[in-house]
């Protein structure tokens, strides 16, 4: 859906009484994600061979281990691949919201088993039609939640839409809840998803916005927190969190990128950023409590 059109939408949403609004908005993305089934499989495989590549360079085992989601979304395609391909033993997986649906995971453990060779068996008596070892909590703050004893935690385009005080919170309730030496994955998207949808909008389009400006166009529906890099390494670093890995895209001279990131007027709150700052995008990190 065009950037445009999307905010407008989700504007409107916004106008109604809180429980009509995301009831409405549930039922839209609902319509919107059947659509791109296959390209969300895919697109989290690349992300799923990511977190093995970042196991195996710090050295993490997945077999049989316990993993908590942050953010389970509308399908449990992460957990799948963690169970089926990565051997994990159980995942916990959090969402504020209730997306998962019986009927709509059945078709997806029929497609995932037919893609990936492997044999799902839903639990006859589970709500959602999900397989021993995913464990679903909807409804769930993850820093209002009881904590499972678990040895990763990942999250998957999560803590760009997460406020930076409920960051700090969230990452304070899992340091205090969890072993020493568990690790914690993030895979974060910090760019302006209004460009993913628009080739002539720059990747950081909205850092054009002061904050007042901002709120005012986006809603609790697609609510991005515009963090830089620098500015989430010190959440986690006032935590006494370790940094143990981190990659992350640039913008590179000489790219189509690079032109419309040079065509914006970046707002002077942002002033103090290098552009690599400005421009780090795909943030994967994992931090070690
Ligand atoms: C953009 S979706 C990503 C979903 C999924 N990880 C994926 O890759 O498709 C972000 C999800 O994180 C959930 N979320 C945000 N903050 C959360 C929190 N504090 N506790 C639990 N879930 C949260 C949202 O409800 C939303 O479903």
């Amino acid at each position: 859906m065009n950037h445009n059109v999307r905010t407008i939408v989700f504007r409107c949403l916004d106008l109604l009484p809180d429980n009509v609004g995301r009831k409405m908005h549930h039922q839209l993305q609902n319509l919107l994600e059947n659509k791109v089934l296959y390209v969300r499989i895919k697109r989290t495989e690349n992300t799923f061979d990511e977190f093995v590549k970042i196991c195996e360079a710090i050295k993490i085992d997945l077999n049989q281990k316990s993993i908590i989601e942050i953010g389970s979304g509308w399908l449990p395609i992460f957990p799948y691949f963690l169970l089926y391909l990565g051997k994990v033993k159980n995942v916990f997986s959090f969402d504020l919201n209730e997306h998962y649906q019986k009927k709509r995971i059945a078709n997806f453990n029929s497609i995932f088993s037919k893609n990936y060779n492997t044999t799902i068996d839903a639990l006859f008596n589970s709500k959602y039609n999900l397989p021993d070892g995913v464990h679903y909590y909807p409804g769930e703050n993850i820093i209002n939640s009881k904590i499972p004893d678990a040895d990763i935690v990942v999250s998957r385009f999560v803590l760009e839409h997460v406020a930076p005080n409920d960051i700090f919170e969230m990452h304070q309730k899992l340091r205090n809840s969890l072993k020493k030496g568990t690790h914690i994955v993030h895979f974060i998207s910090p760019s302006d998803h209004r460009a993913h949808g628009d080739i002539t909008l720059s990747l950081q389009d909205f850092l054009k916005y002061s904050k007042p400006e901002w709120d005012a166009i986006q809603t609790k529906f697609d609510y991005h927190n515009r963090l830089r890099l620098p500015q989430y390494l010190d959440i986690f670093k006032s935590l006494g969190l370790e940094v143990v890995y981190l990659t992350f895209d640039t913008v590179k001279e000489g790219t189509a990128q690079y032109d419309l990131f040079k065509k914006v007027n970046i707002h002077s709150d942002y002033n103090s950023f290098s552009t690599e700052e400005l421009t780090a995008g795909s943030i994967n990190i994992v931090l070690k409590i």
